[in-house]
């Protein structure tokens, strides 16, 4: 298994440009099953979780032509030939369970596998399941599996009792073919739900609301292919701005979304970073002592559960104390063991993590547990004082494209040892 080296303590300083958000790309491959004709996707990132996407599409029956250099992913699927998304892609992606809502649309039958646990906490997808019973789809639970089948959907009111990313985009890939409307209440705003909504209505979908609360769908009969761009991943510039915040950097980070990042900037400034919108990016300059802030993870336009590990990394390396409390999921403090390893101190007490900033950390064999929480040890890695190793960096190529060689360009003494 491949790891990373990182020598630090290290300022990085320079340009790093980011990419279309993974998070944005998944469900507008999974809007590509709607359609017989090629959908294009660009500024799409290479990433693993897009070519566990793409095996789990072309198992479906579709064709798909990769051009990751110029960041461009063609996809149709003319005709169905599974409709089955097995174990062995859903357990590695959760976000397969996104086939789930444009399949029934188009084809009247899915089966995916159930995700199962997950490092992050259990992650359920019983809202998924209960807005397609609500549209009037028949479901079955049997050996792992849950098998949808519906002859045709039906508009219905679906509120969801927990916001949920993927069951929203479910909902509407679902509903752009249901007989009459679908309304979602309590539904995610996230922009990459946004996005999504936007997709849909250039494919011919009637969709009203995506961005608030409340979403309205229209359905359809017939949808057409069309030419998409993805949004820039908030994400990875969240981690890139951090990762200068926290080493006394001085990053121009460019093709930021900046007002998706409204509740990290917020944080990130009272920290005492400083924060400017220049022509061709987002300047972000570190600065110490870093002042230690409290931050409570939310849905969106709330401060990301994905950026909390990242955030945990510069506490505790700040100068007071911090109080980090995850509402979003239920496990999601599996970096807080590693980063003890490199002299932090957190104690967690259910979903609130106190963070004493220590000032400084020292380098230590690292293992990575999820996506972000991986980031965040890269992160402890150029701030702390030493060679820090990071293995089973396989959850970090899930989610950041190239992210050493991103880093490496900024300065960081970093790089990947191939197994
Ligand atoms: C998406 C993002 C992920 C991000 C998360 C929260 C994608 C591909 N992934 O994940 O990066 O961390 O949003 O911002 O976009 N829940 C249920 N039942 C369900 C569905 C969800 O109880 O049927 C719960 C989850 O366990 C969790 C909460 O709802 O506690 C939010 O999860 P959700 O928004 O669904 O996360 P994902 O869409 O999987």
């Amino acid at each position: 298994m491949d790891r990373i080296l990182i020598e630090g303590p290290n300022r990085l300083i320079g340009e790093v440009a980011i990419r279309g958000a993974k998070n944005a790309v998944l469900p507008l491959m999974a809007a590509s099953l709607l359609v017989d004709g090629w959908m294009t996707i660009t500024n799409v990132p290479r990433l693993r979780d897009i070519d566990t996407f793409n095996t789990l599409l072309m198992h479906l029956g579709a064709d798909v032509e990769t051009d990751y250099d110029g960041g461009v992913l063609r996809i149709r699927t003319p005709q169905l030939k599974s409709d089955e998304a097995p174990y062995d892609m859903v357990r590695t992606m959760r976000a397969s369970v996104l086939a789930l809502g444009p399949l029934v649309a188009r084809f009247k039958r899915a089966r995916v596998s159930l995700p199962g646990g997950c490092a992050i906490g259990a992650r359920p997808i019983d809202l998924h399941i209960m807005a397609l019973k609500k549209m009037g789809a028949e479901v079955s639970v049997e050996h792992g599996f849950v098998n949808v089948k519906a002859e045709r959907l039906v508009g219905a009111s679906i509120r969801f009792d927990t916001v949920t990313v993927t069951g929203t985009e479910n909902v509407m890939l679902a509903a752009v073919h249901a007989e009459g409307t679908t309304v979602i209440g309590n539904a995610a705003l996230e922009p990459e739900v946004v996005c999504l909504a936007d997709t849909l209505i250039k494919m011919g979908a009637r969709i009203k609301g995506a961005g608030t609360d409340t979403i309205t769908i229209e359905g359809v009969n017939a949808l057409k292919a069309v030419e998409v761009e993805v949004i820039p991943d908030r994400i990875e510039a969240g981690t890139f701005m951090v990762a200068s915040a926290m080493t006394r950097g001085n990053v121009l980070i460019k093709n930021c979304p900046y007002k998706f990042l409204d509740a990290l900037i917020v944080k990130l400034k009272e920290t005492g970073t400083e924060i400017r919108q220049e022509k061709d990016g987002v300047r972000v300059i570190g600065d110490i002592p870093i002042r230690s802030v409290d931050v409570k993870t939310m849905p969106y336009p709330g401060f990301p559960t994905d950026m909390q590990a990242q955030m945990m990394s510069m506490m505790a390396t700040a100068g007071g104390l911090s109080v980090i409390t995850e509402t979003v999921f239920e496990n999601r403090f599996m970096h807080v063991s590693e980063l003890r390893r490199m002299g932090a101190d957190i104690t967690i007490d259910g979903r609130t993590a106190v963070v004493r900033g220590v000032r400084a950390l020292s380098a230590a064999p690292l293992m990575a547990t999820d996506l972000r929480a991986s980031a965040s040890l890269i992160l402890a890695g150029l701030a702390a004082h030493g060679t820090t190793e990071v293995s089973r960096i396989y959850h970090l190529d899930r989610g950041y494209e190239r992210i050493e060689a991103k880093l490496l360009g900024l300065g960081a003494k970093i790089k990947r040892v191939k197994a």
